[in-house]
């Protein structure tokens, strides 16, 4: 479904200076597949979610969704039908709230793809989440949690074939990060999840891509095999030291990231 091939990144700096963010990145995911995008931060998670979704372009390789090579000229033509089938949750829901009330929030992209039942789909989507007492409110005065609810209730009503998240629990408190663990476990829909959160990272699905500090893939595959690496996850900087002072005696011990 979506194939990556030797693709590189670069930002320019104020000095017009070509900054690598990410570098000879080649994977691909298939249809039902979840996939777990984990890197410390600055790694190019972002990034690359970005290019996957149609906002950046990269300068090198090729990224192409559906067989299909996504160049610049390429989305133009196809950006509509690209629009309905991938959708991305950026890490701050709050940036992608815009409409007056959450009823016209979800409603807005059933209208945009020309979706009959507006109504139904509205109504549906709000009891699935638990938020119909919300869809009079503003979008902007609901609480973390809620906004992210709002968020996936717009983007997942349109039914869409590929579900991109960043960072997607860094608002949210333990219960409602609980919520959507479990939410996105029963999700059927193939996905890829960013998190520089490991132990999050593992109960969000089986494959698990690793970008490292030199923004090329350290790791691609099975999750388990990668927790049980310490040495992969010390230099992915996923796994660190810590001195610790037990009984007044120090020691040194790895510890999972499991802050967000
Ligand atoms: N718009 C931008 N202009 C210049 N540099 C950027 C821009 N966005 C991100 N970067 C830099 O690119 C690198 C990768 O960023 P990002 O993709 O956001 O990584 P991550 O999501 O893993 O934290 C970082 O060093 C970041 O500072
Ligand atoms: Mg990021």
């Amino acid at each position: 479904m979506v194939k990556v091939q030797n693709l590189s990144y670069s930002y320019e700096d104020y000095q017009l200076n070509e900054i690598e963010v990410l570098k000879n990145i080649s994977f691909e995911i298939q249809e039902g597949e979840k996939v777990i995008l984990l890197g410390i931060n600055g790694s190019g998670k972002s990034t690359l979610l970005k290019i996957l979704n149609g906002l950046l372009f990269a300068q090198e390789g090729e990224y192409s969704y559906k067989g299909e090579v996504l160049t610049k000229k390429a989305f133009k033509k196809s950006a509509k039908t690209f629009r309905k089938e991938v959708v991305f949750a950026m890490q701050d829901p709050a940036a992608m709230l815009f409409n007056p009330t959450v009823y016209d929030e979800i409603a807005f992209g059933l209208k945009q793809f020309e979706f009959e039942d507006v109504e139904q789909r509205v109504a549906q989507w709000a009891k699935i989440f638990k938020i119909e007492h919300l869809l009079k409110s503003s979008p902007l005065s609901l609480s973390g949690g809620q906004k992210q609810k709002v968020l996936l209730a717009s983007l997942l009503c349109i039914e869409p074939k590929f579900l991109m998240m960043d960072e997607p629990t860094a608002h949210l408190d333990p219960p409602t990060t609980g919520w959507l663990v479990e939410f996105l476990e029963e999700l059927n829909i193939t996905s890829i999840i960013s998190t520089h959160n490991l132990s999050l990272g593992q109960e969000l699905g089986k494959r698990a891509i690793v970008l490292g500090e030199d923004h090329s893939i350290l790791y691609d595959g099975d999750i388990a095999t990668l927790l049980s690496d310490t040495e992969l996850l010390v230099k992915a900087q996923l796994l660190h030291k810590h001195k610790h002072i037990h009984h007044g005696v120090e020691h040194k011990h790895y510890h999972l990231h499991s802050w967000q």
